[in-house]
């Protein structure tokens, strides 16, 4: 009897020991101050740089067409960035990315593809995602925290990212002519798109 319960114990602290150190940490919150500070900064980031995205490109949609936003689609990232440095901190970094990428340049790097992976697996697992990832990063003696939302598919998403049959044609034309490799098509509504990095300084959370 005793060993029974004995052996049922000592399984319940293997299985939770192992459920922290594999499974909670990548997107637990942190106790750290600078960590919980970072995804503070992160969340921000992310709603100031989404709702002015999606702002921007909603205006010109609706006056001058799908074609022409996508046209103007990459200088309106760098300007929103730009202001974004401006008004927090000039190292502050902002990423679109995806597994399916419409442009090269938006493919995911060792540190991304750890990130995705934690998303990935919720979402194929249990249908959602958890709410962030952040991860220390050292990089030339300096430390920088990366803070990861997922991004979901919304009406607006499937002007540019629908369904082929569904865009505009000259947005579809737009895209094939910029982007001849394009793989971020075939979206429906509510899918994960992919996600949006902010990389944080540790000296501006310092401060
Ligand atoms: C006006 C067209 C347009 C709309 C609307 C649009 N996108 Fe995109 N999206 C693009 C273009 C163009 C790129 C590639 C930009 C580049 O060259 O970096 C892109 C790239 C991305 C990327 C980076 C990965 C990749 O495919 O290269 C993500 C993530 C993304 N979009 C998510 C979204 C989400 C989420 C929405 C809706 C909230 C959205 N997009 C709405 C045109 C659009």
């Amino acid at each position: 009897m005793f060993g029974k319960c004995k052996f049922f114990c000592i399984c319940f602290v293997i299985f939770n020991l192992a459920f922290h150190c594999f499974c909670l940490p990548a997107w637990s919150q942190n106790d750290n101050k600078f960590d919980s500070k970072a995804v503070e900064i992160g969340k921000k980031t992310v709603r100031i740089f989404m709702s002015r995205l999606v702002s921007a490109l909603d205006t010109i949609m609706k006056n001058q067409g799908v074609a022409e936003a996508l046209a103007q689609y990459e200088d309106k990232i760098a300007e929103i960035t730009k202001s974004i440095k401006d008004e927090m901190n000039q190292e502050i970094g902002i990423k679109l990315l995806s597994p399916r990428y419409r442009d090269v340049k938006n493919s995911p790097d060792y540190y991304e593809e750890q990130a995705y992976k934690d998303f990935l697996e919720a979402w194929h697992g249990k249908g959602r995602c958890p709410p962030y990832v952040i991860q220390e990063i050292r990089r030339d003696g300096k430390v920088f925290y990366r803070y990861y939302e997922p991004l979901f598919i919304t009406n607006m998403c499937l002007k540019c990212h629908g369904s082929l049959e569904s865009l505009d044609l000259e947005a579809a034309k737009r895209i094939k002519q910029d982007h001849p490799n394009d793989n971020a098509v075939g979206y429906r509504l509510g899918d994960l798109r992919g996600f949006i990095r902010i990389t944080i300084p540790q000296t501006y959370i310092a401060q």
